[in-house]
């Protein structure tokens, strides 16, 4: 199939045009580089041996879409192009409705337009709030998310919902994705945030290689077996995978389809310390500090029905994931800008 990636440079895009390449896609990314590096497609490049077509284009710039998706007969579009920084969100709220909401709808605008009426969306555990069933599946209720982020991810899916009310050609998969970490097994892509990471294995890793004194711990009070928030945490490379799974719910002209993609499995804070400390050899001092606003305490997913319509399911376990965010972090100590 011929794939549109937008976001395609990024953290799991670039992870992503690696599966779809393996699978004999083909691919073309748009990205507007905001938060990411053009160097990440050039290691995808070397890692599959094929080439990737790139385009920087905003996606809210309707006029650079429309040209291109008319030039390009797409079968599919995979969109993960937006900003995803939680605290950010909460100071700058119309940035993030401007790039993640006006963002799509150009985009869906431009894809209608053309007839490509096939999208896969990158969405969020985010949007079941506190959840009510633990673990967590499709039929749990949304809940009220605790920032503009993730407000942004349930508005996406209503819109998306509404279109696909509108007009039943559309085939729409939501992805909601839980934790994402780890990196290829190359090293030579991964995560690489601006700043302070605010999630849990960047600043891990940061710890690690010396970057960071130390990891705060935020809340032992929590009811866990240990008192430390709990979640699941995906390799990026399953997550993936599941992507490539997913266009053929796409093939299936599936109409509306959400499907949850984690492992599983809930990991503490301080199961994933003692992890990458057992995995890589390597101490993390931490300390206990309170707990982080808008946090959840628990948070894991039901994966079944990936597993029963996509035949997709998790490969990779919690060391894989701490040797490989590991293994990318020592060998790109300032991630892709030397
Ligand atoms: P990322 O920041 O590495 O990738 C997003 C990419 O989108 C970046 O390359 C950025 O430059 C690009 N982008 C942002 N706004 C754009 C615009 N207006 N036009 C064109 N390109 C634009 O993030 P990621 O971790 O790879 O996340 C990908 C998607 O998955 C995002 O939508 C994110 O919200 C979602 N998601 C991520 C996680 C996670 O933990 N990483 C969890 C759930 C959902
Ligand atoms: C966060 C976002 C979520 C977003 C996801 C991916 C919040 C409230 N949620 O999820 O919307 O989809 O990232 O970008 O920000 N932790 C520490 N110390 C740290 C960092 C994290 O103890 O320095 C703990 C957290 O309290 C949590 C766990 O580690 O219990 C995972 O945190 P994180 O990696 O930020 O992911 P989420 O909070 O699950």
């Amino acid at each position: 199939m011929k794939i549109l990636v937008t976001g395609g440079t990024g953290y799991i895009g670039s992870h992503t045009v690696v599966e779809l390449q393996n699978a004999g896609h083909d691919v073309v990314v748009v990205d507007n580089l905001s938060n990411s590096n053009e160097i990440s497609l050039k290691r995808v490049a070397k890692i599959t041996g094929k080439d990737v077509e790139f385009h920087r284009i905003d996606i809210r710039d309707f006029d650079s879409l429309d040209e291109l998706i008319g030039k390009n007969h797409f079968d599919c579009c995979i969109h993960f192009a937006g900003l995803k920084a939680v605290g950010e969100s909460v100071s700058k709220p119309l940035d993030y409705y401007d790039n993640n909401i006006c963002g799509t709808v150009a985009l869906l605008r431009a894809l209608n337009k053309h007839n490509c009426k096939n999208i896969i969306f990158s969405s969020s555990a985010c949007v079941y709030g506190n959840p009510e069933i633990i673990p967590i599946s499709e039929q749990c209720p949304k809940g009220a998310c605790t920032n503009p982020y993730g407000q942004t991810k349930h508005f996406i899916e209503e819109i998306m919902t509404d279109l696909h009310k509108s007009d039943p050609d559309w085939n729409i998969v939501l992805l909601r994705y839980f934790n994402p970490i780890g990196a290829h097994q190359s090293g030579m892509i991964g995560e690489d945030p601006n700043g302070v990471p605010n999630n849990l294995m960047p600043y891990i890793t940061q710890v690690a290689i010396g970057k960071r004194a130390e990891l705060s711990v935020f809340g032992n009070d929590y009811d866990t077996h240990d008192g430390t928030g709990v979640r699941d945490y995906i390799h990026v490379v399953d997550l993936a995978r599941g992507h490539v799974c997913a266009l053929r719910a796409i093939t299936d002209k599936c109409g509306l389809e959400i499907f949850n993609l984690g492992t599983g499995h809930g990991y503490s804070v301080l199961d994933v310390v003692h992890a990458f400390e057992n995995a890589n050899g390597v101490k993390i001092p931490y300390s206990l500090k309170p707990r982080r606003a808008g946090d959840v305490p628990v948070c894991y997913a039901d994966s079944s029905k990936a597993q029963r319509v996509l035949g997709w399911h998790a490969e990779f376990n919690l060391e894989d994931m701490c040797r490989d965010s590991w293994n990318w972090q020592k060998n790109n100590p300032n991630g892709y800008s030397k």
